[in-house]
């Protein structure tokens, strides 16, 4: 292996009260190393820019533990295998995997926290990879069909519904005859999810009044809410739920950058009320259910009737003003980042 490559990478220099800071990132570059039997080197080409890379930045016990401070940035990306001393991958073949923010990923084939799995570039382009075919794409397939459980002729609402998981949630619960009602920033999101994803209304929360939307879009009130964002949206939803409604609780985004406490719903005793429940996905327990998620949803975009839609920023360098995106609703589309050339 040539050492001439030269990885660079964003590593984690401080924690970030609030939003995150151009100067909480530390630049570094090192030669790519020589690999040993068993080892291969990815190299970059796209990565995935998540909401969840806020929360990994936060001390504390969560579902996964934090990066460490002076570590490379835990991303999710796809890339190109340029060297290999393992039977598992060949130089040339696409893979997905949590390679970090770095231009070139080097380890075991087998590691189990970068977890490289080969991926078929002609099925897919490889920005649909880290969206419809990826971690967001699997966090709605599993979420809404194992916790939302929704049935045909339900009503279900999905936050956050032009963004990589709620472009999802909607079009698999069209798919399986549900009365879909996105809410979205903007009145371009929502024409979208409307008229490109087939949703039968959406609710611009920016421009108009979500307790008023959720009336006149589900008359026959919600049975699913894929909750996204949580906050007052959440709060709004919980007012209109039927009897054995179910929240799943993705994410939170618009209570990741707080400063003070996360807010709570205040409208919790709808669940009792209207004996509901709340529960929480966490993607990454469906890990070994992943293939039947890509098959279904891999079969709904060969048959022409699931769209998925990436919103690609280019180059390495503006990997943090990238991320900001996220937190501003400026991202239309998963939101990926393009490394290299593919
Ligand atoms: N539990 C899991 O395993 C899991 C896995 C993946 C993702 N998630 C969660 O799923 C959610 C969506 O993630 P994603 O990757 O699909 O992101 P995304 O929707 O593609 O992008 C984030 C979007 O959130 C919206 N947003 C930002 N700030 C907001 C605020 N204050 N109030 C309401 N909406 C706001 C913006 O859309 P608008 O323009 O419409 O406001 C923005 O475009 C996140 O909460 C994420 O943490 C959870």
């Amino acid at each position: 292996m040539s050492t001439t490559l030269q990885n660079d990478q964003f590593r984690l220099a401080a924690r970030p009260v609030g939003l995150p800071r151009p100067d909480g990132w530390q630049r570094t570059s090192e030669p790519v190393r020589a690999i040993v039997d068993g080892e291969v080197v990815v190299k970059t080409l796209y990565l995935s820019l998540d909401p969840a890379m806020r929360g990994w930045m936060n001390e504390g016990k969560s579902y996964i533990r934090p990066v460490a401070i002076g570590e490379v940035m835990r991303a999710g990306g796809v890339g190109v295998v340029v060297a290999s001393k393992s039977p598992r991958f060949a130089v040339g073949d696409h893979v997905a995997g949590g390679l970090g923010v770095q231009t070139y990923w080097t380890g075991a084939a087998d590691d189990k926290s970068a977890n490289l799995t080969k991926i078929g570039a002609r099925m897919a382009p490889l920005t649909t990879w880290l969206n419809t075919l990826g971690m967001p794409g699997m966090t709605a397939y599993f979420g809404l069909l194992e916790v939302g459980q929704p049935k045909a002729g339900e009503t279900v609402v999905v936050s956050g519904a032009a963004g990589a998981v709620g472009q999802t949630v909607g079009q698999v619960a069209k798919h399986l005859g549900c009365r879909v009602v996105g809410i979205a920033g903007g009145q371009d999101k929502c024409d979208f999810v409307v008229k490109e994803l087939g949703f039968d209304a959406c609710i611009d929360y920016k421009n108009g009044d979500v307790r008023e939307g959720l009336k006149q879009h589900c008359p026959n009130g919600v049975d699913v809410y894929f909750d996204n964002v949580g906050g007052d949206i959440l709060d709004t939803v919980l007012m209109r739920i039927n009897m054995k409604a179910r929240i799943v609780i993705c994410g939170a985004i618009s209570q990741y950058n707080n400063t003070s406490a996360v807010k709570g719903p205040a409208n919790y005793l709808s669940l009792l009320v209207n004996r509901a429940r709340m529960e929480g996905i966490v993607v990454f327990d469906y890990a070994a259910r992943y293939q039947e998620g890509v098959a279904a949803l891999a079969k709904w975009m060969q048959e022409g009737t699931f769209k998925s839609r990436e919103d690609v920023v280019e180059g390495f360098d503006k990997f943090h003003d990238a991320l900001l995106m996220l937190f501003e609703g400026k991202n239309f589309g998963k939101l990926v980042l393009k490394v290299a050339e593919a």
